[in-house]
């Protein structure tokens, strides 16, 4: 099918913000599981969306939906016993003592309501982030979204650290203090942002610093971070839109593997299996001495219909044993990836956990050069052509992001893993 006359009227009516992934945009139609097909009826293996998370629209998350829009659709200023459900169903497995549940539509709402909640009850204004990082696009998560916007105009209130990138950053994986060098450089920017005028109300982190890698922290350093950003007055907010839900492996978490218990947790994206529910949640004393003097009200977070689909999310996870298919293809598909490494030299890093892999493409190993943001989406473009839909992140845009759906099988590591080795020998460097 000749896509020109939907990717011009597009441009004519969404206007240059709107962006396609590839040399030749896809236009997809449908999907199931963790295929989609384009328009000609191409099927492709979706190596990259975490939206729909339990796999393209799952039977039992559609019927929900369906059944619940039937019935009824109001807001949370009315009685329902699905969104009651829906959160105490979350309570049982957030970590730490949060126990309370407030719901958006957007990862972004979520993460701007947990600053204006810290900022509430801690009385400071400050909010430390990682360079490059991104959390959402309101006014406020956009000033926390490092990667977005220049940094001569980052505001005085920002506190911006160095994420524990073990492969490009100043301490690396050979050496056994990076954790607590990585530490010691937070604490000088955390003294500037004292010396500013500002204390921390908060700390934001995304744990799997996914616009930066994915990247994996040493835990000596997350947890001293923590501390430190208590130390000072300020509460820990985990921004889990990317790594929670499964997705890191092990637990529910990535919180409980690093063994933090944050103060705030937000969520988003693979919660409502690609409808729009996001979360914060916060321990109940943190909640009552903001709702002291605050009251919220999202018009459409956390409807009867959003929260049906936020349950049979949940259901589908703990019927189909998500979390242990997460963890067996996940290695699976490691050794796979760790495997092509030592053959393919453009392949400089292999970072991630569970079903969240990076590979960092370099143009020289001993330079660690980074492939330039048009050699990636040569490469993205050469994988669309065997078949394999995959995205790029990094703080170059170098790293090749591989991110399914959460029933991603070993067949599917297999299609991925013999595409990206048929398609980097074609990348001419
Ligand atoms: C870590 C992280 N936080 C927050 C957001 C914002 O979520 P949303 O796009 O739902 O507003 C994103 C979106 O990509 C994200 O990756």
């Amino acid at each position: 099918m000749n896509n020109q006359k939907l990717i011009a009227r597009r441009s004519k009516t969404l206007g240059p913000t709107y962006q396609n992934f590839f040399d030749q945009p896809l236009h997809l139609v449908r999907g199931a599981g963790t295929a989609v097909w384009d328009a000609d009826g191409r099927e492709y293996l979706d190596c990259y969306n975490n939206v729909a998370s339990v796999g393209h629209c799952h039977r039992h998350v559609v019927q929900a939906l369906c059944n619940q829009a039937a019935t009824l659709n109001t807001h949370t200023r009315y009685l329902h016993a699905g969104v009651v459900e829906l959160g105490e169903k979350l309570v049982e497995g957030l970590p730490g003592e949060i126990e309370v549940c407030i719901f958006t539509c957007t990862g972004s709402e979520a993460n701007d309501l947990a600053v204006q909640i810290a900022r509430q009850v801690t009385g400071q204004q400050g909010v430390i982030v990682s360079e490059a990082s991104y959390h959402g696009v309101s006014e406020l998560t956009r000033r926390l979204s490092t990667d977005s916007y220049p940094s001569a105009d980052r505001p005085e209130w920002l506190a911006v650290i160095e994420p524990p990138n073990l492969y490009r950053g100043p301490y690396r994986r050979d050496d056994p203090e990076a954790g607590r060098k990585y530490l010691e450089l937070a604490r000088q920017e955390l003294d500037r942002l004292e010396q500013r005028g500002y204390r921390p109300a908060a700390i934001m982190i995304d744990l799997i610093w996914d616009s930066n890698g994915p990247l994996i922290a040493p835990k000596d350093y997350l947890q001293g971070l923590c501390s430190e950003v208590r130390k000072r007055g300020g509460l820990v907010i985990a921004d889990e839109v990317q790594s929670g839900y499964c997705r890191s492996g092990r637990n529910w978490w990535a919180s409980d593997n690093y063994g933090i218990t944050p103060d705030i947790l937000t969520c988003g994206k693979p919660m409502g299996g690609g409808h729009p529910l996001a979360l914060m949640s916060t321990t109940r004393a943190i909640i009552k001495d903001y709702s002291r003097q605050h009251h919220y009200f999202n018009t459409f977070g956390g409807n009867p219909v959003s929260a049906a689909v936020g349950k049979a999310v949940i259901e589908v996870i703990e019927n189909e044993d998500l979390l242990q298919n997460v963890n067996r293809t996940g290695a699976y598909l490691e050794a796979g990836l760790r495997q092509l490494a030592s053959r393919h030299e453009s392949i400089g890093d292999v970072q991630g956990c569970g079903l969240f892999w990076g590979l960092d493409m370099v143009a020289d190993p001993a330079t660690r050069d980074p492939l330039t943001r048009q050699q990636m989406t040569r490469l993205g473009s050469l994988l669309v052509e065997q078949g394999v839909v995959t995205g790029t992140s990094g703080r170059y845009g170098q790293v090749l992001k591989l991110r399914p759906p959460l029933p991603f099988s070993k067949n599917d590591a297999d299609r991925a893993l013999a595409a990206i080795d048929a398609a980097l020998p074609q990348l001419q460097l």
